[in-house]
């Protein structure tokens, strides 16, 4: 039995070796700082600041998959979260939580990633199908050493997407399991009810056979995954590559599905090279479409920053660090750019967030922590991040949807408080397929001690309808920011996510502490201006 302290100690172990790179990363995030569009050189100022919307020029979409979720089985992120059983008192339709799944429904989630993680290389999918009563008891041995029942298995997880209404996301064990049983379980998901297994399981309760949108080939397996080397992993890729095949008809052409290959350990490339190098040379016989990356938010490892006990220092620190996604989007750019200029193969960071000490009274290996209007900001600025890399960055999950690291949700029993980073993600769901708009700005600064920040940042983007959005963060957590718009705009509609204090949170007692208000605009001396609170999200339509 793997206990408390001993799985601690494995963390440690496992993100140890990051800490130096991490550090060394945050110092060339700051060299890079200012080679962004919201960046200047310019001292503080509380004078207007003029932001010009190059309507007439459309950049890429703004894949709407950047929006997608993580739910791993890890501490009560499905147990409890999502799944309660069908005989409990919870309200739920078929053993899935009805609260959760009508909140999730608002932020019209793309895609969750299933079941891990860490986990899935651990995760044998027969363990999840079948009768309740068979289904076989196994210990959790990444996240706590707790039993995991297997209740919530395939077919519960795609229930819970079809309530959803989102896509799946499966990770393949890789490190622990074969190239058979993972073939064997997408023959499974998606046969035709004719095959064996498609048989299997349409006598289990589903006739048609699912769809499997993304297909991780492993997990960090540079770690977790397995501790593999680039070399070693880039040739069992191959094989899960080959050998594992959706049968649904309706994925072809267009719709097929996106296998996604493990990506960087922190700064160090070599998978990314390994990876992209064997793709460049591949032949008819396997193929990848995506490259994953991973990145948490956080004062290095382990994480020591509290998630409510905190000052302007942490605020600053924490959005200094999470800028290093741009940085670390750069790098792996440039190295996939090499092998692939038309930029065939999209970066998916599917792990990202804030991941904070694990909350007093909790087991470390569950990684409650608690949600703040800091973390909506750091939600932001990443989803920010994301749209101006929309060439390349075609998906993210962010980590993890429920009472798991920045979750959106936090249940207690039968009731539930969404966080400030659920609202974030309601906010930003216009830009969900929207084309990305450039924009001009000259921020000025936000700093704090050494840390400079572009005091401003700012989204723009087109939806389908021609609809004009902006979403505009106000990073100073002590002044107030002014925005004018150059141009003829008569109007701004939307809401605005900002709270007294940047460690507010909502709680099960208080779940409405912080939840966006309207917000409207208007010209002022001809031109629109917008005043935006500090450390504030707003999000309008202008017209
Ligand atoms: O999100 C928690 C863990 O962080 C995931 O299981 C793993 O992939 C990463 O190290």
């Amino acid at each position: 039995m793997i206990t408390k302290e001993s799985h601690a100690e494995k963390l440690r172990i496992r993100r140890s070796s990051r800490v130096t790179r991490w550090l060394a990363a945050g110092l060339a995030a700051m060299a890079v700082a200012w080679a962004t569009p919201t960046a200047t050189a310019q001292p503080t100022s509380d004078a207007p600041i003029m932001l010009t919307i190059q309507s007439d020029k459309a950049g890429p979409i703004i894949n709407r998959n950047i929006f997608g979720q993580f739910a791993e089985h890890l501490g009560t992120g499905i147990y409890d979260g999502v799944w309660v059983g069908p005989g409990s008192k919870i309200p739920n339709v078929r053993g899935i939580r009805k609260d959760v799944v009508a909140a999730l429904k608002a932020l019209r989630v793309p895609n969750v990633r299933w079941p891990g993680g860490c986990f899935a290389d651990e995760y044998h999918w027969r363990d999840g199908v079948g009768p309740q009563s068979k289904r076989v008891s196994r210990v959790n041995t990444n996240w706590g050493g707790v039993p995991e029942s297997n209740a919530f298995g395939a077919h519960e997880f795609f229930d819970f997407l079809e309530q959803i209404d989102s896509e799946a996301f499966l990770s393949l064990n890789v490190g622990s399991g074969t190239v058979r049983e993972a073939a064997e379980w997408m023959e499974y998901l998606t046969g035709d009810a004719d095959s064996t297994l498609g048989r299997e399981r349409a006598a289990n309760g589903h006739k048609h056979p699912y769809k499997v949108a993304y297909l991780g080939l492993g997990n960090e397996s540079w770690a977790c995954g397995g501790g593999m080397s680039a070399a070693f992993y880039v040739d069992q890729m191959k094989l899960y590559s080959r050998f594992v095949h959706n049968f649904n008809p309706s994925q072809s052409g267009e719709a097929a599905m996106l296998r996604v290959a493990v990506g960087p350990e922190g700064d160090d490339m070599r998978y990314t090279e390994a990876v992209m190098e064997a793709w460049k040379n591949r032949n008819w016989a396997w193929g990848i479409e995506a490259l994953s990356i991973h990145f948490y938010t956080n004062n290095g490892w382990p994480p020591s920053y509290h998630s409510t006990d905190f000052g302007e220092r942490e605020y600053a620190e924490l959005l200094n660090h999470t800028r290093h996604m741009d940085t670390m989007l750069r790098a792996n750019e440039a190295v996939m750019d090499r092998y692939d200029p038309e930029k065939k193969v999209a970066l998916i960071v599917d792990e990202w967030g804030v991941w904070l000490a694990p909350l007093p009274d909790t087991d470390p290996g569950f990684l409650a922590q608690q949600v703040s209007q800091r973390d909506a900001i750091v939600a932001a600025m990443n989803i920010n991040i994301f749209a101006r890399h929309a060439d390349r960055v075609r998906g993210a999950n962010i980590a993890q949807m429920i009472n798991v690291l920045q979750a959106m949700i936090l249940t207690d029993g039968p009731r539930m408080a969404l966080t400030p980073t659920y609202h974030v993600f309601r906010m930003y769901t216009p830009f969900q397929d929207a084309a990305f708009v450039p924009v001009a700005i000259d921020a000025g600064i936000y700093s704090y001690g050494d840390i400079k920040l572009p005091r401003v940042d700012v989204l723009a983007a087109r939806d389908k309808q021609g609809g004009l959005w902006l979403a505009l963060i106000n990073i100073d957590p002590t002044r107030p920011a002014t925005v004018r718009v150059a141009g003829n705009f008569q109007a701004a509609d939307g809401e605005v996510l900002n709270a007294e204090r940047v460690n507010a949170i909502n709680t099960i007692a208080e779940p409405n502490a912080v939840r966006p208000r309207p917000y409207s605009a208007k010209p002022r001396d001809g031109l629109l201006e917008l005043e935006l609170p500090p450390a504030a999200l707003t999000v309008v339509r202008i017209s």
